[in-house]
Parts: structure tokens; C-alpha cells; sequence
């Protein structure tokens, strides 16, 4: 179904308190782990979106029950080698690239073959990133150039590994992580520091892994096959998801927003670091640990200085899905040049990203030029839009819609015209609720 936003009003000053919806990186690991774990594991605050409902369907094809109410998901895991399910079974990830490349990890001692899928976007996707590891630690895979869909089946002996993770990918890190859960021996990964969610569940749940931080690396060693028991968890808010509403409150004159109970673990808040930089008006209140994590209440309010930011790369995997956000609005009205090294790894999440920011840079007007993934964007606190914008054509990429939405709600313009709406259903199904209780007009 095609489903079309038209914007044509900026949204008025509004002061509100709100929540955003549960992690999604929490939430499908959440699924993954407890369909590992021995009895009944309970999540308040899932995140209930397209791809947690593929991650949740997918334990079910492999054998595993779960319950989802209104209020809470329980999952009936069954230990390492409890996943039973018949040969060539079908799983579609659909548009979750991190289910898809976690499942991987645990179906290293499936008995039956897989055939894993994905939407379209998903199925453009280079998945040789795991390939590798996982044939190393013993999987055996059948593809066609590294993309979905694959055929899967495990091995009676999976092997623990050396392995050094040189993407900075969670993506990677994580499925190595889960696969070395059911290898004996101890996997050792040298990687450059992604999102430490998987770490620091397997932490809580007591299973030994240790993690030594260096200068630009993290050492992690990880003993497999130990068991462990059903848990509960209550996932906080996504600060990805968050994020367009930091960013709409710091672009909206003389509003004011408090966004309670986020994840702010630190490797996922290279976005609040950037934007206090940038003179971003920005607090973390209220912080506390939770299971590992840490979760605060993020305040934030209209920033009129904003200034251009040269932005260290090793901040990259910290913001990787706010990148665009950041270039596309906060970049684009700031005073000066920002500018931002190694951005390959944009181009490999749901569309291009970085192809995307630069036509949108150049739709809105704004410079910006690009050699060699690294980027400058001339920014204009001035910009003033009049004219009619469409955005379309980006393979359904959630972020782009949102991001586009911002935008429209920004910066002006006559009209805004955004396609696919129907793409946040895989992140932030209420993400146009929310800006309509914080007064934007949407038809
Ligand atoms: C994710 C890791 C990131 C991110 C994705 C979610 C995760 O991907 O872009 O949206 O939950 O591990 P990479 O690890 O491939 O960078």
C-alpha cells in the first residue's frame, strides 16, 4: 500500500513531555536471547514494530513460543540447543537487517537448513560481513553473492574464533557473540567499539565474557555453553527514535521538550555529544543503570546558534542511523562548514544514506560536496524554503521518511510531499501521534 504525508506548515512553539517507543536494538536482542534461555523470559516496554514482530516470528518458526499483549511480551526459551523446527524452513527478517544478521550467530548448531530472507531493500544488503565469522566458526552457508536470500545449516561442532571486528559493526560483533554462546572454548573478538547492548546483557545474565577497553579498540573474550534462566527486562526508549524529536525542538523557536526514560548508554549517544558541540541546548537528567544500561531523561529546547561541527570519525558508530538526520537539518542550519570522514558505512543500511543526504542537501539548497565518503556541508541558519518538495524513491528507509517530516516541520517551504509512511512500522509506528500531540499539522 502506498501511504503519502503532505506537510505545509511549520509546526508552532510547543512544550511537552513525552516517551518514545522501547529500543529496537534492545528489543530484538531481548527475543533472540531469551529464545536461549532456559524458561519463561518477560520484557515490559518491547518495542512493537515490523521488525521486532520478524524477530518474534522467527523464534516461532524455529520452534520456540512467545506471547505478545498489550503489556508485555513473555518468551518460552527452551536452552542453547532448544530450537526445533523442520528442514528448509523459511524465515524472512523482512526489512531488519539486525535480525537477520544476529540469526546467523544462532542457527551455528542448527541441525536443519534455513532459507533466510528479507524484503527488498533487506535483500540489496552485503551480508559477507557475517558470512566470514560465521564460516569460520563452522556454519555452513550457501549464497548468491552475499545476499539473501541464503541457505543456513549448522554443525554438530562449532569452533570458537579469533576475530578482528575492523567495521565498528554491532551488527557483526553481536552475531559472533550469540554464535560463541553455544561453540565450547573461548572467542576472543578485537573490534572497533560499536553498540554494547549484546555485551552488556550477556554481563547481566552472568555469562562470562570480559571486556577490556583500549584506546580505539575493545578486547572481549567470551567462553561459551553455559546456560542460564529466563529473565525479565524492561526496555527504555530508543534514543534513535528520540532523536527527531531533539532535533525538531532544537530547529522550533521557543519550544521546549522532555523526552523521559531513553537509553543513553554511551555508545549510542555520539548524537547528543555532536549536537551540544554544535550549541545544541541539551541535558541528560535523572540518569540511572539499569541491568547494564544506563537511562535518563533527555531535556532539550530551541537552540538559535547552532554552528558548524568537524566531526571526529571514531563518533561515527556511536550516531550511525543519525548521521543523515544530523547532516540533512542540524548541518544544513548551522552557521559555517561541518564537515565528516569514513562515511562508507552509510551506504550500507537500508537505501544509500549518504547518496540520500546529498540529493536532499541539494533539494534544499544547501552546498555540499563529497569525495571519498568523507563530506562538507556549507551550512545556512538563514535558509528559507518556498518552494514544493517531494521526497520519494528511498526503498522505504524509516529514517528518511522521519528525518523528511522534520524537515517539512522545520524549515518552511510550501509544501511538503513524503512518501511511504508506512516505513515507520518497521522502528516508530506512532511516530506521527507524537508530532501531532505536539501540535504538527499533517495531512
Ligand atoms: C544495530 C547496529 C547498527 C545500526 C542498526 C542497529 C544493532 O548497524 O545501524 O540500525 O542493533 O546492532 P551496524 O552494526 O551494522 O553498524
Amino acid at each position: 500500500m502506498k501511504t503519502t504525508v503532505q506537510i505545509n506548515k511549520k509546526i508552532n512553539k510547543f512544550n511537552k513531555i513525552i516517551y518514545v517507543p522501547g529500543d529496537k536494538s534492545l528489543s530484538i536482542r531481548f527475543v533472540l536471547i531469551a529464545s536461549q534461555a532456559i524458561g519463561k523470559s518477560i520484557a515490559h516496554n518491547i518495542l512493537k514494530s515490523e521488525d521486532v514482530i520478524s524477530a518474534l516470528n522467527a523464534i516461532k518458526k524455529l520452534g520456540i513460543k512467545y506471547k505478545l499483549n498489550k503489556n508485555y511480551c513473555s518468551i518460552y526459551g527452551k536452552g542453547l540447543d532448544g530450537f526445533n523446527f523442520r528442514n528448509n524452513t523459511i524465515i524472512n527478517a523482512q526489512n531488519s537487517g539486525t535480525l537477520a544478521r544476529l540469526l546467523f550467530g544462532l542457527l551455528i548448531n542448527s541441525k536443519n537448513q534455513i532459507i533466510l530472507k528479507g524484503d527488498k531493500s533487506l535483500e540489496k544488503r552485503d551480508f559477507s560481513r557475517v558470512i566470514k565469522p560465521m564460516q569460520m566458526m563452522g556454519l555452513n552457508i550457501l549464497s548468491n553473492n552475499s545476499k539473501l536470500p541464503i541457505k543456513i545449516k549448522g554443525t554438530n561442532f562449532p569452533r570458537p574464533i579469533n576475530f578482528f571486528e575492523s567495521i565498528g559493526s554491532a551488527q557483526v560483533k553481536s552475531c559472533i557473540l550469540l554464535a560463541a554462546m553455544k561453540t565450547p572454548g573461548i572467542t576472543k573478538i578485537v573490534s572497533i567499539p560499536s553498540r554494547t547492548h549484546t555485551e552488556n546483557l550477556f554481563g547481566y545474565l552472568k555469562l562470562p565474557i570480559k571486556i577490556k577497553k583500549e584506546k580505539k579498540l575493545d578486547l572481549i573474550n567470551f567462553k561459551g555453553m553455559k546456560n542460564y534462566k529466563g529473565f525479565n527486562y524492561i526496555i527504555p526508549g530508543d534514543i534513535s527514535s528520540a532523536s527527531f524529536f531533539i532535533v525538531l525542538t532544537l530547529l522550533t523557536k521557543n519550544s521546549k521538550i522532555l523526552i523521559k526514560n531513553v537509553n543513553v548508554n554511551n555508545s549510542r549517544i555520539g548524537i547528543i555529544d555532536i549536537l551540544k558541540k554544535m550549541n545544541g541546548k541539551i541535558k541528560i537528567k535523572s540518569k540511572k543503570i539499569y541491568k547494564g544500561e544506563e537511562v535518563a531523561d533527555i531535556e532539550c529546547e530551541y537552540s538559535p546558534n547552532l554552528k558548524g561541527i568537524k566531526i571526529n570519525p571514531k563518533i561515527n558508530s556511536r550516531t550511525i542511523d543519525e548521521l543523515p538526520l544530523i547532516f540533512c537539518l542540524v548541518c544544513a542550519k548551522a552557521k559555517g562548514i561541518s564537515s565528516a570522514k569514513n562515511l562508507g558505512e552509510l551506504r550500507h543500511k537500508e537505501q544509500d544514506r549518504l547518496k540520500f543526504v546529498l540529493k536532499f542537501l541539494k533539494m534544499i539548497g544547501i552546498k555540499a560536496i563529497e569525495k571519498n565518503n568523507n563530506l562538507k556541508i556549507y551550512g545556512n541558519p538563514k535558509l528559507k524554503l518556498n518552494g514544493s518538495y517531494i521526497i520519494k524513491n528511498f526503498m522505504k528507509d524509516h529514517r528518511a521518511f522521519m528525518l523528511s517530516c522534520v524537515a517539512g516541520l522545520t524549515l518552511g517551504g510550501k509544501k511538503w510531499t513524503i512518501h511511504d509512511k508506512d516505513s515507520i512500522n518497521t522502528s516508530f509506528p506512532n511516530f506521527m501521534t507524537l508530532l501531532k500531540k505536539l501540535g504538527a499539522k499533517i495531512n
